[in-house]
């Protein structure tokens, strides 16, 4: 793992879009795994950007998202399909049909599970994962104590994901209690995972996540195991982290990441 500090907020979702353009750049077929919530808004500001002044190409991407809320249809401004419409998928050069969220209408939420881990499969597999983390240490919907091995399926929100992302709905108590989200086995498989994680409310829960021990009671501490893995952060989110100075070392130093230094 490799734990990316930037000064700002705004650097951090530079740097991830960055990384993201050049991947694409150079697999132009590339396979994107998607996230959702406000911290990703920016870092699809800036693809859209990139597309619209750098002519970054999305024409043969395809991307898969990590969640949809479970009973909200496609046209709801509150799914996630809405919102991926809105913030990069009306805004970019892809085609719609290349791009996948679970779907939140299904009736059989075991065989919808199946059918999203098959297009995952029949896609090749998912070049990078773009995460973010939430409150209670998830990523995608997959809640403390979800199965490290777990597939894509329909899951239970705890009270901490319902208090966080309720406001986010014009009526707060219209929010869904359920969703369907790629399990955290289905995330690990991944060929590249990139977590963004910006502003001081995400602190302790990252400290968790990245140095604490490896638990269900975390589902992103499982990042800890994949081989490929780098988290960037701003200097808010980075405010708990016990080994700050030596992650800044390595990014000193790493001939990888001399491009990107400022
Ligand atoms: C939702 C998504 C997560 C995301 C989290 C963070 O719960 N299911 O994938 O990481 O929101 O949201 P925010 O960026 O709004 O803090």
């Amino acid at each position: 793992m490799e734990v990316i500090i930037q000064k700002t907020t705004e650097q951090a979702v530079e740097l991830t879009a960055k990384i993201i353009a050049e991947n694409i750049g150079i697999k132009p077929d590339f396979v994107l795994g998607l996230a959702t919530g406000r911290t990703m808004e920016a870092v699809y500001a800036e693809l859209s950007r990139m597309h619209r002044e750098d002519n970054l190409d999305f024409s043969l991407c395809k991307t898969f998202n990590l969640d949809e809320y479970i009973g909200l249809p496609p046209e709801d401004k509150n799914s996630y399909r809405y919102y991926m419409n809105y913030h990069l998928f009306n805004r970019i050069n892809i085609d719609k049909r290349n791009t996948h969220l679970p779907n939140g209408m299904a009736e059989d939420e075991i065989a919808e599970g199946k059918h999203y881990e098959d297009l995952i499969k029949r896609a090749g597999g998912i070049d990078l994962q773009l995460l973010g983390i939430g409150s209670d240490g998830h990523i995608g919907f997959n809640e403390p104590i979800s199965a490290l091995f777990s597939r894509t399926r329909a899951k239970s929100l705890t009270p901490a994901t319902y208090a966080q992302n309720s406001p986010l709905f014009d009526n707060p108590e219209d929010m869904p209690k359920r969703a369907f989200t790629m399990g955290v086995g289905t995330i690990m498989e991944a060929r590249r995972i990139l977590m963004l994680v910006t502003g001081a409310s995400k602190a302790e829960i990252l400290a968790k996540a990245i140095e604490g021990p490896l638990t269900s009671m975390v589902t992103a501490s499982a990042i800890q195991l994949h081989a490929s893995c780098t988290v960037i952060v701003d200097e808010a989110a980075a405010a708990d982290l016990k080994e700050k100075d030596y992650y800044r070392w390595i990014f000193e130093n790493e001939p990888e990441w001399q491009k990107y230094r400022q």
